[in-house]
């Protein structure tokens, strides 16, 4: 079969390989899935960059968790009623070599959720990351029914599902920060009700008018490490500051803001979600596609033989919405 690869870590262009390699048999308790497309996320891209660590966990490695296809093999102890069906995948590539961008992934059934008759299986390929990463920042610790919340850089590939999950979910108001006028054209689509440029515009000040001083009662956060002042000034009293995302690898942060507010910090990366958590997540999320109640914003779409292009759009901001890989 045709696989993307690396055996190091580095520019996109140098390390990722296309490579003939043979179709993976599904071991017991495994699925194959026939790809047709795989997602690329930010952190596939520092993986394979090596911003992480230089070391490889394996010698070589096919990237991406995200991918989409057809089930066309079971492993023993997997019921054959499966043969066919279309799916889904998450943690393809966490902890494991063998990941989406290549013909076929075998991998344990759990790791492949039925995708809904209505919903292309390019839009599969942004479930994994993205969506499960939104719903969980928006849902954990109590949810935002009633609540104000403030989406950080709601125009991205997480921000964008945020929105239409805090939305769903119940938020009174949400308030996105964005870069551009055409992000805020996308969070405006996605649910937001008032978009704040955090380039051109105080934030604070802004959010502070629009909620009469007296701040949100959430912050999902895309760059904490940027936005800690903002974060701190913008949150209510006992409110939720949810990190999903920090370009800043390392930050300080001052103990009496955080304190005299009663500050709940929630950091959390979606690989590690526990099985009921990410359980009830995917049946949430699942009742959503089907009712069609989710927007999604593919940018890109690329063929597998350009997948460093794909890799450089999201490495360097160059895409706004998500990246997928056709197989
Ligand atoms: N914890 C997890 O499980 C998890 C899961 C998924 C992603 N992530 C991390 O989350 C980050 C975003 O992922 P993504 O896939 O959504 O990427 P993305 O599609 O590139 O979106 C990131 C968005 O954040 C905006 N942004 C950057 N700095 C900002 C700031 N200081 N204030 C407000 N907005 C800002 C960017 O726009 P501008 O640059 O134009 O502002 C962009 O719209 C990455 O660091 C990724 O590694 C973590």
């Amino acid at each position: 079969m045709r696989a993307a690869i690396y055996e190091r870590t580095g520019s996109a262009g140098e390390v990722l390989q296309l490579v003939e390699i043979e179709r993976p048999e599904p071991k017991a308790g495994e699925v194959r899935i026939k790809l047709e497309w795989s997602g690329v996320n930010p952190s596939d891209v520092k993986s394979r960059a090596g911003s992480r660590s230089k070391l490889l966990p394996f010698p070589r490695i096919t990237p991406h968790s995200d991918g989409a296809g057809v089930i066309d093999a079971v492993g023993e102890n997997v019921p054959k009623a499966r043969l066919g069906e279309r799916v889904w995948t998450w943690n393809a590539a966490w902890g494991r070599p063998n990941g989406t961008a290549a013909e076929y992934v075998t991998l344990p059934s759990a790791q492949a959720v039925r995708l809904p008759d209505n919903v292309g299986t390019d839009v599969g390929a942004c479930l994994g990351i993205p969506a499960l990463t939104a719903f969980h920042a928006v849902e954990v610790d109590g949810g935002v029914r009633d609540k104000t919340v403030l989406i950080a850089g709601g125009a991205g590939a997480v921000g964008y599902y945020a929105i239409q999950f805090a939305r769903l979910l119940g938020a009174a108001n949400i308030i996105s920060t964005v870069s551009s006028a055409e992000k805020a054209v996308l969070a405006t689509h996605a649910g937001a009700d008032v978009c704040i440029n955090y380039r051109s515009e105080n934030v604070d000040a802004r959010i502070g008018e629009i909620t009469g001083g007296h701040g949100v009662d959430r912050i999902v956060e895309v760059n904490f490490g940027a936005n800690i002042a903002i974060d701190l000034k913008a949150l209510k009293p006992d409110g939720h500051i949810v990190v999903y995302g920090s370009d800043a690898a390392e930050f300080t942060l001052p103990f009496v803001p955080l304190i005299v507010k009663n500050v709940c910090l929630r950091f959390f990366i979606v690989y590690n979600l526990d099985s009921d958590t990410r359980a009830r997540a995917i049946a949430k999320l699942t009742s959503l596609l089907e009712s069609n109640q989710l927007r999604h914003n593919i940018s890109h779409r690329v063929p597998l033989d350009r997948i460093a292009h794909a890799h450089e759009l999201v490495e360097f901001g160059r895409s706004v919405g998500n990246v997928v890989v056709a197989i």
